[in-house]
């Protein structure tokens, strides 16, 4: 049995100001019922003036951190998933580091947008299986808040802000743990998906700029695949899936995905009524609130599957 990354404990944090649709029907021309039908999506959090994704990813962290019922003085690594961070540089996971209250390790962002997780997750899991790394904090945190333009009805309605933890420890000889994970990426749909500034091509920190429909379609197709991808790595079929706990970009999305696997609603873990798109937050958001409701239980397989702007894919099957 091979030395494999175990899943000790997961944590959530959301801003406590909710925006409901009805609130931003206020702001730009759309309806709670559109919203609703597209996407559903019926509120998102917000984060305050002056909290910072890095207060995000701390409160995650410090939750994930409690579960896990480790001590600071454990952790050898810390990774923020991130397209939003405090800073262009420093790493906003160095932040994080210190206000833990960490005195060793190392800490740095992954960018991979809305599959950031699940590609920080792929990262974490290679540091500790090289043996480089035995306890790691993985965050997905994002406020989008920041970067969204809240004229644009076609993208402002569909994300939040959040964050999600997950500790990680490095077990010898273990059924449990992370089984694979598959990552992927393709420049060609850059433009799909993007922010129109940056400190090296603008100056400025810019706005998300979206082809919906285009990026519905891509979305279906690569999630697919991919949740086939990790599947048929490990000799398994869908039916041995106890739960997808998949990107929550959209309630469509998800439903096209859960019915493609052949599972059973009740078996896919869905937050994006209540939390929106919050990028890399999304997966450990969900995966924190079904651990913590006992939905998801020790020695059941759990399907991690994201896709965001790139386009970058990927998905992580733990055995947990
Ligand atoms: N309220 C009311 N009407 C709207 C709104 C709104 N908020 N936004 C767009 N419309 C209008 C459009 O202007 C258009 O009007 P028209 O027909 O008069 O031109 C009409 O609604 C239909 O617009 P479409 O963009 O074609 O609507 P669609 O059914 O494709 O839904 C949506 C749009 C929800 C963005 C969908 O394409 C989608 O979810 N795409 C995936 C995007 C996504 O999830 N991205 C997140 C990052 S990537 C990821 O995480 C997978």
């Amino acid at each position: 049995m091979p030395l494999r990354s175990v899943v000790l404990g997961c944590g959530a944090y959301l801003p406590r100001r909710i925006v409901t649709n009805e609130e931003l029907a206020t702001r730009v021309d759309t309806t709670d019922e559109w919203i609703v039908q597209r996407t559903g999506i019926k509120q998102r959090h917000v984060a305050a003036e002056g909290e910072f994704t890095s207060d995000l990813a701390l409160a995650a962290a410090r939750d994930a951190v409690a579960h896990a019922g480790i001590g600071v003085d454990e952790i050898d690594l810390v990774i923020v998933a991130t397209a939003t961070p405090d800073n262009t540089f420093p790493a906003t996971a160095t932040r994080v580091q210190h206000k833990l209250g960490m005195a060793r390790g190392f800490a740095f962002d992954v960018q991979a947008v809305c599959s950031g997780f699940v590609y920080a997750l792929g990262v974490a899991d290679n540091f500790i299986k090289s043996g480089q790394v035995k306890t790691a904090v993985v965050i997905g945190a994002e406020t989008f808040s920041r970067i969204l333009d809240w004229t644009d009805r076609q993208t402002c309605v569909l994300f939040g802000d959040g964050a999600g933890a997950v500790v990680l420890r490095g077990e010898e000889a273990s059924e449990r743990g992370i089984l694979s994970t598959h990552l992927h990426s393709d420049g060609d749909n850059y433009d799909l998906l993007y922010v129109d500034g940056g400190p090296s091509s603008t100056g400025t920190v810019g706005h998300l700029r979206m082809e919906g429909r285009k990026v519905f379609v891509h979305a279906v197709q690569r999630l697919a695949e991919v949740v086939e991808e990790a599947l048929s790595a490990q000799q398994l079929t869908a039916r041995d899936i106890d739960w997808l706990v998949p990107h929550q970009a959209n309630k469509r999305i998800i439903d096209g995905v859960g019915k493609k696997l052949g599972l059973d609603a009740a078996h896919v873990v869905v937050t994006v009524d209540r939390h929106a798109n919050t990028s890399a937050a999304s997966i450990p958001l969900a995966l924190a609130e079904a651990v913590h409701d006992g939905r998801i239980k020790r020695g059941e397989l759990v399907l991690l599957e994201a896709m965001g702007g790139g386009f970058t894919w990927g998905s992580a099957l733990i055995r947990w």
